[in-house]
């Protein structure tokens, strides 16, 4: 595993991999690495000859007064979590310095409209187009055949995947599992934010994920097609119960558009986001999707 910081630098070792016929992967990164982003390194290793794994701790996807002075840095820390997945350990780390990214102020921007103006992109209306901007230059500086992201920023995945399709991006985008703490929190950098009454009112986001799909086997036992109203309420119902949490959506819409379900719906997307002491959680889960029910029911509990 090596490192570069220079985009000549990775440009040299990917054309060197692919003239030998390579196909090469890309798992793009902020760092303060968990087993959430180790899991998706492995999937890239499956899927590619040549893994990179890009560490940018990305300016222009935070706003004003979020964490971005406060976000965890930790490259040395990133790098052995790295080289301890052993042969899944990634070929390239690319970290640039935020001046190597933006050499200057750049005025041409990506955006992808109206899946921006939902969930995430209410209260953070900006970050989107700073996350579809860096990407894209990830994606011009690495070309990888292959890009993997995380389902956990549900959003984000669907954005990106309307991006590369919009802009004929010759990659494939593929989404992993969301990865969990053993109590069902998503694993998330910003886990790191919580301590103590916070750490555990952060699991009212998955138990409240929990009670939507509960909602839809009721349902569906009962003979009925689980309907986006009863899965928000369950959701709702149940977050609402957490006095430490203060709800910043709950929303089911459809996981491909991001607009309302249509009718005849046999996915819904529930996804929550909620301030928890000094962090904003966010998580979701894929109803009618049956591995993902499957996953969430099996990394919670009822309580
Ligand atoms: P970051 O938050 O570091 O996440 C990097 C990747 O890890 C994303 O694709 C994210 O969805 C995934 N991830 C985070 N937590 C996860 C979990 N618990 N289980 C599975 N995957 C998880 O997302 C970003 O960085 C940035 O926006 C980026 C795409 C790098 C652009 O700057």
């Amino acid at each position: 595993m090596e490192r570069t910081t220079t985009i000549a630098g990775v440009r040299v070792r990917v054309a060197e991999a692919r003239s030998a016929g390579a196909r090469i992967g890309l798992v793009p990164t902020m760092g303060a690495l968990h087993a959430g982003h180790l899991s998706l390194v492995e999937r890239c290793r499956d899927l590619a000859d040549l893994v990179v794994v890009s560490i940018f701790v990305n300016p222009t996807q935070f706003g004003p007064g979020e964490d971005l002075d406060a976000y965890p840095r930790d490259l040395e820390g990133d790098e052995a979590a790295l080289r301890a997945l052993g042969p899944a350990a990634p070929d390239v780390v690319f970290a640039p310095a935020v001046d190597e990214v933006y050499p200057r102020d750049p005025v041409t921007t990506v955006s992808v409209r109206g899946l921006d103006q939902v969930l995430c992109g209410v209260s953070r209306p900006t970050h989107f187009d700073g996350v579809t901007t860096v990407v894209t230059k990830l994606l011009n500086i690495v070309q990888p055949d292959v890009a993997v992201f995380g389902r956990k920023d549900f959003q984000q995945l669907t954005i990106l995947r309307r991006m590369v399709a919009d802009l004929d991006v010759p990659v494939e985008l593929v989404g992993g599992p969301i990865v969990r703490e053993p109590d069902g929190v998503a694993m998330s950098s910003r886990n790191r934010y919580l301590e103590g009454v916070d750490r555990t009112a952060a699991r009212a986001l998955s138990r409240a994920l929990r009670a939507a799909v509960a909602a839809a086997r009721a349902a569906r036992a009962a003979g009925e097609v689980p309907s986006s109203g009863v899965l928000r309420d369950a959701a709702t119902v149940r977050l609402r119960a957490e006095p430490g949490a203060r709800i910043d959506y709950v929303e089911v819409l459809d996981p491909d558009t991001l607009a309302p379900p249509p009718d005849g719906a046999d996915r819904w997307l529930v996804a929550v986001a909620a301030f928890v002491g000094p962090a904003r959680l966010i998580d979701n889960v894929v109803v009618g999707e049956r591995a993902d029910e499957d996953a969430l029911l099996a990394a919670t509990d009822d309580r």
